[in-house]
């Protein structure tokens, strides 16, 4: 079989075979096939799409190009949570310890920042000396004695992933619909977890910009979960403005402990909540309105914090960082962004936003970057608000001064600012289920 022949057929707007699929997944992780090759199919399936056949096959090739996690030494039921990508979302550091202080055990492999987005793995990194990159008998034993523990992608898992993921993160190929899906299932059908809640985000901020897309991503890839055994369903969110205030690592560490400790923004904490509660529903902890009453009790009560402090501890970063944030290193630079002109803010470009975190040094340009955990920004005011002239909009962070003009004229180029305030939008769009 011809890498050639399996492009030029997508390319042509053909339906790619089973064995077509798994010979591409199977040739390009064992490095047989070169990048430009997959790059070139990439852009293929980018413009022709897949049909829900393929999509399936490709997810399974990228579950099986590696190693099979079993979790069986893990006791009790497992559930996970995956975002699509947004601009400040943060939520998996406060789901996870809520839901493993209620006895759900939470094993969870994240991913680090792709694109305009944030990855949880590169945010955990702000804490000094925190692990992403456990063996797995120390990973197991941390979910057993903890209840919940966060780790990198491991090479042996979906290794196919991790090749096309750093691929399409340089070639444009991040936004199509099955590349989406069969790298976020192909992960996490390649763990072992029993129940599984996505939250398929939309908007200008998420790789699927239209909400008539990414219900039908959510659909997919609850089908594809559904085929493959796991208890499956998706929340539609909003991603037309960034999540909470905070957008970069330390900075959003920083408001997620705010929020496991109760006062963190509204729009982070009912996500947050919906999220956690419907993996406690999942797995079987009573009805929807019972697991959100007990999840907002736990957060109430501190216990949700103080697991998250146990997580931090047992995977080498130090506690008392999240009881005072103020241990947190901060940026050396900063800068306000002050409003133009008065009126109300319509619009955030979060893509672009994103892209202004990236500048400031919070992601990175190409694979080898290294992250300014301190860069980023705080948004005083988010779409709706009303704003006067010269008020702050937003303070941006960062180590090097000179990324701060580029930075302010990229933040104000992604915000509308008009007479008349925007239609309210709902955080929570759609639920597949
Ligand atoms: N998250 C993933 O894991 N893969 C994608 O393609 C997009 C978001």
């Amino acid at each position: 079989m011809r890498m050639y022949d399996i492009i030029k057929k997508k390319r042509d707007g053909g339906c790619l075979s089973t064995e077509e699929i798994r010979a591409f997944v199977a040739g390009y992780t064992a490095g047989e096939i070169p990048d430009y090759q997959a790059a070139a199919l990439a852009m293929a399936i980018y413009f022709r799409g897949m049909d829900d056949r393929e999509t399936t096959d490709l997810t399974l090739a990228v579950r099986d190009s590696g190693e099979r996690l079993d979790f069986s030494k893990i006791a009790g039921i497992r559930a996970d949570k995956h975002s699509t990508g947004g601009v400040g979302d943060k939520t998996s550091l406060i789901v996870a310890p809520t839901v493993a202080a209620l006895g759900v055990k939470v094993a969870k492999m994240s991913g680090r920042g792709l694109g305009h987005t944030g990855g949880t793995v590169d945010k955990l990194e702000a804490f000094a000396g925190f692990r992403t990159d456990l063996p797995k008998e120390e990973f197991e034993e941390i979910v057993n004695r903890v209840g919940v523990a966060i780790v990198g992608q491991t090479a042996t898992l979906a290794p196919a992933d991790k090749k096309l993921y750093a691929l399409r993160d340089v070639t444009a190929t991040v936004d199509s619909m099955p590349l989406i899906a069969s790298s976020i299932m192909g992960k996490k059908l390649a763990a072992d977890d029993d129940c599984i809640v996505l939250d398929v985000k939309t908007g200008s901020g998420s790789f699927m910009k239209t909400e008539e897309k990414s219900f039908e991503l959510a659909r997919l890839m609850v089908e594809i979960g559904r085929r493959a055994g796991k208890k499956m369903s998706a929340l539609i969110t909003d991603m037309d403005a960034p999540l909470g205030r905070a957008v970069g690592n330390s900075l959003e560490v920083i408001e997620a402990i705010d929020t496991l400790a109760g006062h963190g923004p509204a729009d982070l904490t009912a996500l947050s909540v919906a999220l956690s509660a419907e993996m406690l529903y999942l797995a079987g902890r009573g009805s929807r309105e019972e697991c959100e009453r007990t999840v907002k009790e736990t957060i109430a009560s501190g216990a949700a914090l103080r697991k998250l402090a146990e997580m931090v501890e047992a995977q080498g970063g130090d506690p008392a960082w999240v009881m005072d944030t103020a241990q947190f290193p901060r940026a050396a630079y900063e800068r306000k962004v002050l409003a133009p002109r008065a009126g109300f803010i319509t619009r955030m470009d979060t893509e672009a936003l994103g892209l202004t975190a990236l500048s400031l040094g919070a992601g990175r340009n190409t694979m080898g970057d290294k992250i300014d955990l301190t860069a980023g920004f705080y948004l005083e005011k988010k779409t709706g608000d009303r704003v006067e002239t010269g008020e702050v909009l937003a303070t941006l962070y960062t180590s090097k001064e000179e990324l701060l003009d580029g930075a302010e004229r990229s933040f104000l180029g992604a915000t509308s600012i008009e007479d008349a305030p925007p239609a309210p939008r709902p955080l929570i769009l759609g639920h597949i289920d």
